[in-house]
């Protein structure tokens, strides 16, 4: 028993690492963690303090190099669409790009490529594709 076909155990012990991770700086200490659990990140890559990572499948985050991501954003792979006892869940692929800015407190929903040094402002939600170079925000993010 779990979510989404994920044990409870898997997911405490993700969870444990990355509520390890939000305390700790950007670096390379937070970033081996977080590659301990299944993300794929890059080099050079600055995670703030706060980001939470889907600890139910975190294998499905890619963050490629020189990418940046603000405090407390959300990055999740698992979307539940249906409970009532039969639960229904869809996981879908993370892809932030080489050189992209992911602005603090901005949410990141299953499926979503973050194109090449895109910049997303805080705050936002991400439901659809960022197109490389694009300068997004907003609910939904959008170019404004
Ligand atoms: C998106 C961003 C780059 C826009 O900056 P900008 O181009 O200077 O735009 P402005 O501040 O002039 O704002 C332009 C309009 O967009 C709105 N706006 C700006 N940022 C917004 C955001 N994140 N969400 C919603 N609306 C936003 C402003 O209210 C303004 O609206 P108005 O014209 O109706 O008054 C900036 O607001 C941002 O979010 N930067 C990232 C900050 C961040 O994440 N810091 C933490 C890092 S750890």
């Amino acid at each position: 028993m779990g979510v989404c076909n994920v044990s409870w155990w898997k997911i405490g012990r993700n969870w444990i690492i990355v509520k390890i991770t939000q305390i700790l700086p950007p670096g390379r200490i937070k970033n081996a963690l977080l590659r301990h659990i299944g993300v794929r990140i890059g080099k050079r890559v600055f995670i703030s303090p706060d980001v939470i990572i889907d600890p139910i499948r975190p294998e499905l985050i890619q963050i490629d190099s020189n990418v940046l991501i603000g405090w407390g954003a959300r990055l999740f792979t698992h979307m539940i669409t249906e409970w009532n006892g039969k639960e229904k869940c869809n996981a879908a692929h993370i892809h932030i790009k080489k050189n992209a800015f992911v602005g603090g407190y901005t949410t990141i929903r299953p499926g979503v490529t973050v194109g090449e040094g895109a910049f997303v402002g805080s705050d936002s939600l991400v439901i659809h594709d960022v197109g490389d170079g694009e300068k997004v925000f907003g609910i939904p993010a959008r170019v404004r």
